[in-house]
C-alpha cells in the first residue's frame, strides 16, 4: 500500500492531567494522589500523530504561541517525523491547553483553553493552500474556528482531495461545512447533536447516516466508545465490535481511531472493514496507557496486536 498523504488542520494542546478517585461536587475540595504536567495533546495533533505513526506521510497545519509549550510540542512532532513546515506561530496568544481529569475507570472530563488554536484564520489556511492541494485527504476537527475549516475544505474540494470531518467537541455546524465533507466521524453524542436523532442501536445509527447522506456526505463512521464503530455508505453498512480491554485512560482513543483509519483507508474506501478493524485495534492500545500522544501506538504495535487476535 502506498503511504497516504494526509494533511491535518487542527488544534494543538498541552494536556495537564489530574488523576482523581471521584469528581468533586460544587463547593467540595478533594485531595488527589497524582497529576501529570504538560503532555502533548489536542485533537488535531493527536490525529496527526496517530496517522504518522501508522505510516502516513503527514503534514500538520496548526497555530502555536511563541512559548515553551510550543517548543515542546514542535520537538515531539519532529521526533515523529511529521512535516511541520506549515505550523504557524503567533505572538498574540498562548499555545492551547487542556485541563483533564481521569477517574479510576479511565473515563475523562476535559476543559480546553483554545488560545492560539482559536486564532487560526481562513487566511492562515489559504497561505498553506499548496500543502492542502497536494494531499490525498484532509482531516479537521472542531477545536479550531469553523471558517478556517471551511477554507481548508474548499481548497481540498477544488483539488479533488478527500475531506474528513471529526465533529468533536460536539457543536452545531453550518450546512456549508457539511456540504464540503466527504466522510464524517462523530461519536454517538456528536452524531445526536448534528442530526437530532438518538444513537442507541444499529438501526438508529443508520437513520443518523441517512440524515448525513442528505447533506451530501458520502460516508458516515460513528464511534461508540468501548462497544465499537459503525460505518455506512449509501451502498453498505456494518458495525465492527471493539476488543475488550482494561481501560486505564480513554484520552485520545477517538483521535487514534481517526488517524489510524485515515492512514489505512484506500481512497475508494474499498477496504473500509479492514481499515476499521485496524483503527479499533489502534484505539484499544491507546486506552491501555495513560496520556494522549504518549499512548498512541505505531504501526508495528498495531500489527502485532492484530496478529494476537
Ligand atoms: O481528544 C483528546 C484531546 O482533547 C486531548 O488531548 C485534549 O487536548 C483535548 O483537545
Amino acid at each position: 500500500m502506498m503511504p497516504k498523504k494526509i494533511v491535518v488542520v487542527g488544534s494543538t494542546n498541552v494536556d495537564k492531567v489530574l488523576n482523581v478517585e471521584k469528581y468533586a461536587l460544587p463547593g467540595e475540595t478533594l485531595a488527589i494522589d497524582s497529576y501529570q504536567q504538560s503532555h502533548g495533546g489536542g485533537k488535531g495533533a493527536n490525529q496527526a500523530i496517530a496517522a504518522v505513526r501508522s505510516g502516513a506521510d503527514t503534514t500538520f497545519i496548526t497555530k502555536l504561541g511563541r512559548d515553551e509549550d510550543a517548543e515542546m510540542m514542535l520537538k515531539g512532532f519532529q521526533q515523529d517525523h511529521m512535516n511541520v513546515d506549515h505550523v504557524i506561530m503567533t505572538d498574540q496568544s498562548q499555545t492551547g491547553k487542556a485541563y483533564i481529569t481521569v477517574d479510576q475507570s479511565g473515563q475523562n472530563s476535559i476543559y480546553v483553553y483554545g488560545g492560539a488554536n482559536m486564532a487560526l484564520s481562513p487566511d492562515d489556511v489559504i497561505a498553506h493552500r499548496e500543502a492542502l492541494a497536494k494531499a490525498d485527504r484532509v482531516i479537521a476537527q472542531l477545536e479550531i474556528p469553523i471558517p478556517a475549516i471551511i477554507a481548508a475544505f474548499k481548497i481540498a474540494k477544488e483539488n479533488g482531495v478527500q475531506t474528513i470531518l471529526n465533529p468533536a467537541p460536539a457543536k452545531e455546524i453550518p450546512e456549508e461545512l457539511l456540504h464540503l465533507t466527504d466522510i464524517i466521524t462523530p461519536n454517538e453524542t456528536e452524531a445526536q447533536t448534528l442530526t437530532g436523532l438518538e444513537v442507541k442501536d444499529e438501526v438508529s445509527m443508520l437513520d443518523n447516516a441517512l440524515k448525513f447522506f442528505a447533506q451530501g456526505i458520502k460516508m458516515v463512521i460513528i464511534t461508540v466508545g468501548d462497544k465499537g464503530s459503525f460505518y455506512a455508505t449509501p451502498e453498505s453498512h456494518a458495525f465492527i465490535p471493539a476488543f475488550k480491554v482494561k481501560a486505564v485512560d480513554t484520552t485520545a482513543a477517538g483521535d487514534t481511531f481517526i488517524g489510524a483509519l485515515a492512514s489505512q483507508l484506500e481512497l475508494d474506501n474499498s477496504n473500509i472493514r479492514e481499515a476499521m478493524l485496524y483503527a479499533n485495534h489502534a484505539s484499544s492500545l491507546t486506552v491501555q496507557v495513560a496520556g494522549a500522544q504518549n499512548s498512541i501506538p505505531d504501526q508495528a504495535a498495531i500489527n502485532a496486536e492484530i496478529q494476537k487476535n
